[in-house]
């Protein structure tokens, strides 16, 4: 083995569950206190009707809702959120493709560099993870589209085609979402206008292959995302998150809805308001699951603190800038487990 962090060479859970084993090898197990609970009380989630955006009587109604959901919990449903079926299932079929692929046609896209504007590995960040997680994932650069996509897979042929024509439509959503979303939190919609449009967007593909002891691994352990929003595409139910009871709950899956999932740079921005979601995959013995995580953020390089609209007496400012380059400093040389870049930032 090379040395931690810079090995480039690994066994994909797709190369694994080809061997057809009874039970998962040593490292995915995780210490009992951070297995899945099979037990979990049924909740219902918010789910948000994006059509009535472009009603002006009901836009009131919705911000209100909205603002629920962001100061809850961080996490909400979209129905009628304007993205076809076909082009949500188009993209998550050619990302089961791509993971069907022979080893050697993925392995190209190998890189332990979380820099890297495409990168394909497995479980979270496996040179320094202490316990593995059942997922192979390829994530990728896609805004502006055009000076990332000629790095994306060939192969599938229609990848780039069908995962470009989601990443668009994910990344206008986006647009759209943060207006409402500033809005709710009582910002200008015009804050940060520019720089959200011009904004990173990552696209996390994510297979999660059925797994023979699904209690004792996870897909993904417990984390936030950096960005401001996430927004998730999935084929299966799999998703957790937590309240803030620090109790899981199942996200309960919703033909054609997406996840929105509010991440750290808008806690930041929101200066505390709105918090990011904590969440996790679980794995299942029935069948692989894929999801398409598009994170959005501001540019690589772009300081971000709190809006100076979010900030007053009462809510003296709680966080120091920081970028989505400095996020991946932080966490080029960290497991998820060690602790959290959005806690660097935070003022005593
Ligand atoms: C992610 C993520 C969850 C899922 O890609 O950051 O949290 O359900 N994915 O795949
Ligand atoms: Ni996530």
């Amino acid at each position: 083995m090379e040395a931690k962090g810079s090995d480039t060479s690994f066994t994909s859970v797709m190369t694994l569950t080809e061997k057809c084993q009874q039970n998962i090898p040593e490292q995915y197990v995780l210490p009992p206190s951070q297995r899945p609970n099979p037990t979990l009380v049924p909740t219902s989630l918010p789910v948000i009707d994006l059509s009535m955006m472009d009603h002006p009587p009901h836009r009131s109604q919705l911000i209100l809702q909205l603002h629920a959901a962001c100061n809850q919990l961080g996490f909400f449903q979209v129905i009628n959120h304007g993205i076809s079926s076909s082009v949500m299932k188009d993209a998550l079929d050619s990302a089961e493709q791509f993971f069907d692929l022979p080893s050697d046609d993925k392995m190209c896209f190998a890189s332990a560099d979380v820099h890297k504007p495409v990168r394909y590995g497995t479980s979270m960040n496996h040179g320094v993870d202490q316990v593995f997680y059942w997922r192979d994932f390829i994530k990728h650069y896609a805004n502006p589209i055009s000076e990332w996509i000629h790095l994306w897979p060939s192969d599938p042929p229609t990848y780039k085609e069908k995962m470009g024509s989601y990443a668009k439509a994910a990344n206008a959503l986006q647009k759209r979402l943060m207006e409402v979303v500033l809005e709710s939190l009582g910002l200008n919609v015009d804050y940060l206008h520019d720089d959200i449009k011009e904004g990173s967007q990552v696209i996390a593909v994510n297979c999660y292959p059925s797994c023979p002891e699904p209690d004792l691994a996870l897909g993904m352990p417990p984390h936030t995302d950096y960005g401001t929003l996430t927004i998730l595409n999935q084929n299966h139910q799999g998703l957790e998150i937590m309240d803030h009871d620090k109790t899981w709950h199942h996200v309960p899956f919703i033909e054609g809805a997406l996840i929105v999932q509010l991440g750290d740079q808008l806690q930041v921005m929101s200066n505390g308001r709105y918090k990011s979601i904590p969440h996790r995959a679980l794995v299942n013995v029935q069948r692989k699951r894929l999801s398409i995580a598009s994170i959005h953020s501001m540019q690589l390089d772009k300081k971000v603190g709190p809006a100076p609209d979010a900030v007053d007496e009462q809510h003296p400012v709680a966080y120091k800038e920081g970028s989505f380059g400095e996020f991946l400093d932080y966490i080029s040389a960290k497991s998820l487990t060690e602790g959290n870049y959005i806690d660097t930032l935070k003022i005593p």
